[in-house]
């Protein structure tokens, strides 16, 4: 019988040797002690950025032996802690804070004279907290009120809470949650659309265990729109009716996704629609998915963004990566259910752009990583920053592994496999191996013949792509491909290309294939037809400006500038920094706008542009 472990035994060993290991991107030990619920009492202070307060952690003592807990922290400053018996009476504690790392933080060390079921530290945030961004009021739509939200994946929440900030660890919490009066506080728990605010007190429960980096915290004037019976967009008040309408799809989504892999767990799934400084498209904090205003284009074009979040409530947040080295589990795994929502509720047409889409970005972002980077189960991430580790590798290939498994032994046997996969580890935290293990057994044994090991070995073992990577295909992009092709060859004008009416797919294939470079007539006559300077739509924008930018075409200079300085999403301003850092005047120019647009940037994204810049000066 073929066997993915005959193929792959040092893969296996390491792989067994590593899942007993704790993990290198936190101090938690994991094998004596575990956190399995969190309390937290907190007030949010905007007047000096500060959420201040104490959380009481509940201890499952698994090394009789152990007589310390060490948990995560960063810039927190730790006021007391104290040991709580089981009686509920509380004693001083003992306690000291290690040397500061670079990626990790500092360790709290807290010593216990004897194992005590809990443990409550009181302490306070740094006001430049990795995990949390302050807004002023001039940040926000509506001008009037301050705003918070955090950001806790991958290694942030010890930012903001002193806890075992590893995905390995599952812990149920609470939460009091004090804020100035006329704002509304939601968290990654269980939200209430008809709360009424105006008292300054909210209280949360999450019952589920889950893992820290999806403890979640938002604050401001927020308001709420119902979208379904078990739906709702939360965004500020100017934000709401657009954001509402953009999601109006959501409950359909949920629909699609129990009818493949089973129930939906978490109870409601809202959305928050947050300022346009959030760094990342969406987070999939558990029953309230963060989201980027950017994909609220009107058309409902960008709204794979939830079924990607939505997706996670399976694959991550029900299953979850033990460690960051493998989070194609969680990013792979949810890309590909992302793509069968897409094709459930709005057709294959639209999934297979976005698989076209998808994988062209791939192909790009690999040929610039080093072959080990290039894996789906990356070695372990120690002295590394788990977000920069993080590439198209674990979302793109990962899922077109899937994909690749789905052809082979066909939708029925995979689609039940996948499912089978969520239930049997539902609210646990596992490695590769296990899914190794559990694909050989499930799948690949049931079904003899379909894939060879060889190829699973290509797939999970070897950088790069496969043979077997069989490319996604779409008709409407053929017609896209001639187009551009006619047109730069001056077989037909930019205004019969605007006359095509593209969807932003459509748009993103078109600006994808052309050359690196265009002379200002053709820009010009682009630009004219197609109005891509001072677009909405990011996608479009994040590859339009990096082209005018390569071809010199300064015209473009002031959308850019408004551009950057407008949106704090990584992913969608990356591109034009970096374009503009490749020669001496756009770096010049990169800084002049840097320095506008940093007080408005979450510090992820500080910390992105800072660290492009660096490279380019020494580059220069
Ligand atoms: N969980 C990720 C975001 C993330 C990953 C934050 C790692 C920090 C560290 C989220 O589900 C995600 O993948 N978001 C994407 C959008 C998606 C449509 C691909 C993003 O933000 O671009
Ligand atoms: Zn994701």
């Amino acid at each position: 019988m073929p066997s993915i472990h005959s193929v792959l035994p040092v893969l296996a060993l390491f792989a067994m040797s590593a899942q007993a290991a704790n993990d290198p991107n936190s101090y938690a030990e994991t094998d004596k002690v575990r956190v399995t619920d969190l309390a937290l009492d907190v007030h949010v202070a905007f007047q000096s950025r500060q959420i201040i307060g104490k959380v009481e952690l509940s201890l499952d003592w698994r090394d009789k032996g152990a007589r310390e807990l060490k948990l995560d922290t960063r810039d927190l400053s730790i006021a007391t802690v104290e040991l709580v018996d089981a009686a509920g009476k509380s004693s001083p504690a003992k306690f000291s804070l290690g040397a500061v790392d670079k990626i990790l933080g500092t360790p709290l060390l807290i010593e216990f004279g004897e194992q005590m079921p809990k443990v409550r530290v009181s302490y306070a945030t740094n006001p430049n907290a990795s995990g949390l961004q302050w807004l002023g009021e001039a940040q926000t739509a509506g001008k009037k009120h301050p705003f918070l939200f955090s950001q806790s994946q991958a290694i942030h929440a010890r930012s903001w809470v002193p806890l075992q900030d590893t995905p390995a660890v599952r812990f149920t919490y609470k939460a009091d949650v004090h804020v100035p009066k006329p704002l509304r506080a939601v968290m990654s728990a269980n939200n209430n659309p008809d709360a009424t605010v105006g008292s300054g007190e909210f209280h949360f429960e999450m019952d589920k265990p889950i893992p820290s980096y999806l403890l979640a915290i938002a604050v401001g004037d927020i308001a709420v729109k119902t979208t379904g019976p078990r739906t709702a967009v939360y965004a500020e008040p100017s934000m709401v009716d657009k954001a509402a309408k953009e999601f109006e799809d959501t409950e359909k989504m949920i629909v699609a996704t129990e009818k493949l892999y089973g129930d939906y767990r978490w109870g409601r799934y809202d959305i928050l629609v947050l300022p346009p400084s959030f760094p990342f498209g969406g987070m999939e904090n558990p029953r309230m998915t963060f989201a980027t205003p950017t994909v609220i284009v009107g058309d409902k074009s960008l709204t794979s963004l939830v079924a990607h979040e939505l997706a996670h409530s399976w694959s991550g947040n029900l299953v979850t990566n033990s460690s960051w080295k493998d989070i194609w589990l969680n990013e792979g795994f949810t890309s590909y259910v992302e793509n069968r929502i897409v094709e459930a509720v709005y057709g294959c047409e639209q999934g297979d752009m976005e698989d076209v889409i998808s994988q062209f970005g791939l192909k790009k972002e690999m040929a610039d990583l080093a072959p080990n980077d290039q894996l789906l189960m990356l070695a372990p991430l120690d002295g590394r920053d788990p977000d920069e580790a993080l590439t198209d590798v674990a979302y793109i290939k990962g899922a077109w592994f899937l994909t690749f498994l789905e052809k082979r032994y066909g939708r029925p046997a995979f689609d039940a496999f996948l499912r089978g996969w969520f239930d049997a580890h539902a609210f646990q935290s596992v490695d590769s191996d296990v899914f190794i293990t559990y694909l050989q057994k499930n799948l690949v044994d049931k079904h003899p013949g379909k894939t060879k090991p060889a190829e699973l070995d290509a797939w999970l073992k070897q950088p790069g792509l496969p043979e077997t990577a069989e490319p996604a295909k779409s008709a409407r992009f053929d017609k896209v491909d001639a187009a551009r092709t006619e047109w730069l060859d001056g077989k037909r004008d930019a205004a019969a290309l605007a006359a095509a009416k593209w969807g932003t797919q459509e748009t993103v294939r078109f600006l994808e294939g052309l050359p690196e470079k265009l002379d200002a007539k053709q820009l010009t006559e682009l630009d004219g037809a197609l109005h891509f300077n001072g677009t909405a739509n990011g996608e479009i924008a994040q590859r339009w400006y990096p082209l005018t930018v390569r071809s010199g075409f300064a015209a473009a200079r002031p959308s850019i500038e408004k551009f950057l300085i407008g949106i704090g999403r990584r992913k969608l301003i990356m591109p034009t920094w970096e374009a503009l850092m490749a020669t001496p005047d756009g770096l010049a120019f990169a800084e002049g706008v840097f320095a506008k647009a940093r007080q408005g940037y979450h510090p992820i994204t500080t910390g992105s542009v800072q660290a492009a810049l660096d490279k380019a000066k020494k580059k220069n």
